[in-house]
């Protein structure tokens, strides 16, 4: 699968991100089953607690319109490193996928694939010790 459309389309929805406070924007982009893409961006708050997550405001909209076939998530920022979604993102996205795949870019054209197994292994053991 060529992930370069959906790495653009995270790209895009960082432009959207409301960072004032970390000055780290960040973009998302989450692929369904039917082809579908859910965008998301940071949104940020003077109570900094309350700030949401580029990749949890994706599969807020995506749940909204009734998808939760969720193939691969798409994430970018501007750093060094390709960004990586931090655990409570790791965690609501096993949620639905605990394999999905994750590709991080960051805006100098480095890209990095992650299965969401190695972000987080054992994702529900740990709450109801499902097998
Ligand atoms: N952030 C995301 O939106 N996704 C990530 O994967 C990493 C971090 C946001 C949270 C906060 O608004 C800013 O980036 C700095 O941590």
């Amino acid at each position: 699968m060529d992930h370069s459309p959906l790495i653009r389309a995270a790209i895009e929805a960082r432009g959207n991100a409301h960072a004032p406070y970390s000055g780290f924007p960040v973009g998302a982009a989450l692929l369904c089953g039917d082809g579908s893409v859910f965008l998301g961006c940071n949104v940020e708050n003077l109570s900094f607690g309350l700030t949401m997550c580029a990749e949890r405001v994706a599969i807020g909209a995506a749940v909204a319109a009734g998808k939760r076939d969720f193939q691969c998530l798409a994430i970018a920022a501007e750093s060094d490193e390709v960004p990586s979604p931090c655990g409570a993102c790791r965690q609501v996205l096993a949620e639905f996928n605990p394999e999905l795949t994750v590709f991080s870019a960051n805006l100098s054209g480095k890209v990095e694939r992650f299965s969401l197994e190695i972000l987080l292994p054992r994702a529900s053991t740990g709450i109801l010790n499902r097998p």
